[in-house]
């Protein structure tokens, strides 16, 4: 969110406000007035909602109410971050991009609570912009699931022979300096609904590994695997690439090739020159 350097920032973490607390929200509000509230809080352990569907939900879903309630109530604009996860749950998987004008279809848990979220965002804070974003890799990392795959692959490169990573989830891999950029530029306007932000192109998770260490120039196998081989509580789509078909509608889709993105981002963590 450093992208957005026009604006004052006020950045809040998880011990300033709790957002299934309506009066934590209040008082978080009321102290900082903001024109925009970002919504990045969630329960991000894709897995662990499995087996806590409660704390998906209150966070997720419910978390998301009170943010677009009190957002609403002093009438600021609300961004609120969503996922790709809220697609590919059908019978027979999709091989074309998700639009923002296709029906949701979660997979697993995680996705169920994150469409109950954007569901109580459109109906509770009439100025909002939905993101949904996928396979984000930043300089910060994500707190909950501790850094990004660009960072694991690297070490894990470093430390075993081989590396075995699945090649049945096509996705797009997406720099979140590229995605704060983009939501920057939504925020001045009144475009407001469902926005899918991702770079260009797409990939399995193995081919993204294998670029990663290919621009590293790291040397160490990569042998693809199905996702029977590496099972996990949750099931991930086998495929949740997205379409930017609302930014490109208004002009506004410039987003880079992941590629070029994932080299961006590792030249600014000095991976790479
Ligand atoms: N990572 C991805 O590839 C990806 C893809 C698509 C969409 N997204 C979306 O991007 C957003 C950010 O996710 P992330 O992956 O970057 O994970 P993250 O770094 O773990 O961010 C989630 C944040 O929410 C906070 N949080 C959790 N419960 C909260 C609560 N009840 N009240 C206030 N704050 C709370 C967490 O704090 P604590 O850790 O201290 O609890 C954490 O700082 C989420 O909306 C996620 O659904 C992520």
């Amino acid at each position: 969110m450093r992208e957005l350097i026009s604006v004052e920032l006020v950045p809040l973490t998880h011990r300033e406000v709790e957002i299934t607390d309506m009066n934590s929200v209040k008082a978080a509000f009321t102290r900082h007035r903001p024109h925009v509230v970002i919504n990045t809080a969630a329960y991000v352990r894709v897995d662990d909602c499995e087996t806590e569907q409660d704390r998906a939900f209150s966070v997720n879903a419910l978390g998301a109410r009170n943010v677009a309630v009190v957002t609403q109530e002093i009438g600021a604009k609300l961004v609120h971050i969503s996922t790709d996860y809220v697609f590919g749950g059908e019978s027979k998987p999709r091989t074309t991009p998700y639009t923002e004008f296709d029906t949701p279809t979660p997979p697993n848990l995680y996705g169920k609570s994150k469409l109950a979220g954007e569901d109580l965002v459109q109906h509770l804070c009439a100025r909002h912009f939905i993101i949904r974003s996928s396979g984000l890799f930043g300089v910060a990392g994500a707190s909950g699931k501790g850094g990004n795959f660009v960072e694991t692959m690297l070490r894990l490169a470093k430390e075993r022979d081989e590396l075995r990573v699945v090649n049945d989830q096509i996705f797009s891999p997406t720099y979140t300096k590229d995605l704060a950029r983009k939501i920057a530029q939504l925020i001045d306007t009144e475009y407001y609904g469902i926005f899918h932000i991702s770079n260009k192109g797409s990939c399995s998770w193995d081919e993204f590994a294998k670029e990663i260490l290919r621009l590293a120039g790291l040397k160490t196998p990569i042998i693809p695997i199905t996702s029977d081989q590496y099972p996990q509580k949750a099931e991930r789509p086998c495929f949740s690439v997205l379409d930017n078909c609302h930014l490109r509608l208004l002009g506004m889709d410039d987003m880079k090739p992941w590629q070029e993105a994932l080299k961006d981002y590792m030249i600014s963590k000095g991976h790479i020159t």
